[in-house]
């Protein structure tokens, strides 16, 4: 059985993208009867940018909901909040003084991110030590994250060989699973679907607002009763993800037709969200109304996690010296 591991980090409201890109397939993943999953939210990471307490909590709820909305099984796998395993702070630690200054200060999106950020703090230069104590706390053999990530996952593995070559065989060294092929989701303008562009689709707005974020598409000014290229719209890209063959075969005779405006196309995605997703959109205001669900979810997952965590840091804290004698 293999544990597969993957952390969240609430720094927005979950988006279309997210839910294609990210969400269903992990979903999918833990779906194998011999996955064992480990998924929580990486809400210690988001304090780097995200300062108000409030704000984190409203988007550690909306990822959680969700989640849970689009029927992750929180029975079979352990689902938790980062922050509420505080072992994971203490073995940030004890990796810090095996983590090579270099490493950290060479790492791409440090150098990327300080180049960005106005608050350039000492969180976002230690973040991939929080992200190796992450996995290395739950002896994870899997962890499935985007290209973005990869270098964080190579620091993980270095940090946990070179504790295994001085202390003897302590954690289990885990490997990444960069799934290369999973699909770009375009955003409101056509470029990748994320929070930093603006341009996201948020499926779980309620419909007065969520049809007026479908309106703002980027689209060309090609007229009204003039035939239009599917193939190179914003609106079509979105509705061809989303539709089944045989809508999406009518849509492409609508536009290749003439007399079909962008607005007719981009109200037929609106209904087709609405429709698609009406169970999860449901489920997720069900649980954003009701918080002490979400909470009480997240609570079971903590349990568990906590009980892996703890055996995993007695073992480290023993090596180096740090048992009551
Ligand atoms: P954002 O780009 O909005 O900041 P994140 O970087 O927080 O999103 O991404 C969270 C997860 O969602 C990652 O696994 C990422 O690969 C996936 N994801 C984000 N945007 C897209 C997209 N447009 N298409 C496919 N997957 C995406
Ligand atoms: N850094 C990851 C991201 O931004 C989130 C994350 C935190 C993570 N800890 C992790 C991912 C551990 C995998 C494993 O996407």
């Amino acid at each position: 059985m293999a544990r597969i591991l993957t952390g969240i980090t609430p720094s927005g409201r979950p988006h279309l993208g997210n839910i294609l890109g990210a969400i269903l397939p992990a979903i999918n993943l833990s779906k194998q009867s011999d996955n064992d999953s480990f998924f929580f939210i990486s809400d210690l990471h988001s304090l780097i940018t995200i300062k108000e307490a409030k704000t984190r909590i409203e988007y550690t709820n909306a990822i959680a909901a969700a989640w849970l909305a689009f029927g992750f099984d929180t029975d079979k796998n352990t689902f938790y909040r980062q922050s509420r395993i505080p072992e994971v702070c203490e073995l940030t630690w004890y990796l810090n003084c095996f983590t090579p200054y270099p490493m950290l200060a060479n790492a791409h999106s440090f150098k990327d991110k300080s180049d960005r950020l106005a608050d350039v703090n000492a969180g976002l230069f230690t973040y991939p030590v929080l992200m190796a104590a992450d996995i290395i706390l739950y002896d994870a053999d899997i962890v499935p994250v985007g290209k973005d990530q990869k270098q964080h996952l190579e620091i993980t593995r270095d940090i946990a060989s070179g504790f295994n070559r001085q202390y003897g065989d302590t954690f289990v060294v885990p490997e990444a699973q960069i799934d290369e092929k999973v699909m770009t989701i375009p955003g409101t303008d056509g470029l990748k679907m994320s929070k930093s562009y603006g341009n996201i689709i948020d499926i779980f707005l309620p419909e007065k607002a969520l049809r007026k974020n479908i309106m703002s598409i980027v689209t060309d000014s090609t007229p009204l009763e003039a035939p239009k290229n599917p193939d190179t719209c914003n609106v079509f890209s979105l509705y061809e993800i989303l539709a089944d063959q045989d809508q999406v075969k009518v849509m492409r005779e609508n536009y290749l037709g003439g007399n079909y405006g962008f607005g007719h196309a981009k109200q037929a995605l609106f209904e087709l969200i609405k429709e698609k997703f009406e169970t999860q959109r449901a489920q997720f205001d069900h649980l954003m109304e009701h918080p002490d669900e979400i909470d009480a979810r997240l609570a079971e997952g903590e349990i568990k996690a906590r009980a892996v965590a703890k055996e995993v840091l007695e073992k480290v804290r023993i090596k180096l010296g740090y048992q009551p004698s």
